[in-house]
């Protein structure tokens, strides 16, 4: 029998706790967004965040800056937020336009009020096994799945595809530090399927559609999607050939509505423990 992990449902639950606890406190947690250009997608993102945080009570502010605005200008703008009091949470929306390092943006954000967990004092922290004062969003949202559907990943061969700073790296660093046995593949890995069906938890994110096919998948694996992909027709897909690999696995997320839900959830409830940390 093969369940269906329902990140949507999920996602709701922890949604509808954490506004019932931000609802309790007086003071609110609050995020500050920064969008450079006008990205569709970027906007797009920016907005349901934006949306999101209110609907839960977390006060948050989204800052526009022009394309053509300075590093050096940027910079300022990530200062004033790191020494203001009243903000908790700092996110700069990527990507950003070419004549801006990405990393001198996320280096001068304070560790403290890093939301995404994209600074490397905090991924340091738990690329040496480490508690961090956040984890990276979609990670978190997979740790948060497995967990809620009582999927133990101590001991099991875990294979992760794709090696992003995103997604991949820090996964495979927080599966062996929850004990599993870690196996990290990417677009240059050689006989792909000689080693995903060595896994007992096969999590893609790789951005590549069907990449993964019923018969590089192990009988009864749980397997996890994170690729957010666009159909000729418009419509998302994974990089899980779905309606073949469930017959195989033992859990699988759907595409819309598995992981996805959980990365958004997941930046609310780092804005929230950033929050606390800080106050
Ligand atoms: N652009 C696409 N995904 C993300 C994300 O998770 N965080 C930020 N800051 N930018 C993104």
């Amino acid at each position: 029998m093969t369940t269906l992990i329902e990140g949507k449902t999920v996602a709701q639950k922890i949604f509808d706790n954490l506004a019932h606890e931000i609802s309790l406190l007086e003071k609110k947690p609050s995020l500050a967004v920064i969008i450079v250009g006008d990205d569709p997608a970027s906007k797009i993102y920016v907005n349901l965040k934006k949306k999101k945080a209110h609907e839960l009570g977390i006060t948050s502010q989204v800052i526009e800056l022009d394309e053509s605005v300075s590093e050096q200008e940027l910079l300022k703008k990530i200062d004033s937020l790191n020494n203001d009091p009243a903000v908790n949470a700092i996110l700069v929306q990527m990507p950003l336009p070419e004549h801006i390092n990405p990393v001198n943006v996320i280096e001068k954000i304070n560790p403290l009020k890093d939301v995404d967990c994209f600074h490397p004092y905090n991924i340091g922290r738990i690329a040496t096994g480490n508690k961090s004062y956040v984890y990276p969003c979609t990670p978190k949202g997979i740790f948060r799945l497995l967990d809620f559907y009582n999927i133990p990943v101590e001991g099991k061969h875990a294979v992760v595809v794709g090696r992003s700073n995103i997604v991949g790296r820090p996964l495979a660093q927080m599966l062996l530090n929850e004990n599993a046995t870690v196996t990290i593949c990417h677009s240059r890995t050689k006989n792909l399927s000689e080693i995903t069906k060595t896994a007992d938890i096969l999590i893609s994110a790789a951005g590549c559609p069907a990449l993964i096919k019923k018969d590089m998948v192990k009988d009864g694996a749980v397997v996890i999607d994170v690729g957010i992909n666009r159909k000729s027709d418009g419509k998302l897909c994974g990089d899980v050939d779905f309606e073949n690999v469930k017959e195989k696995a033992s859990f699988i997320t759907p595409v819309p509505g598995g992981v996805g839900p959980m990365t958004i959830c997941s930046l609310m409830c780092n804005t929230m423990d950033l929050f606390k940390l800080q106050n």
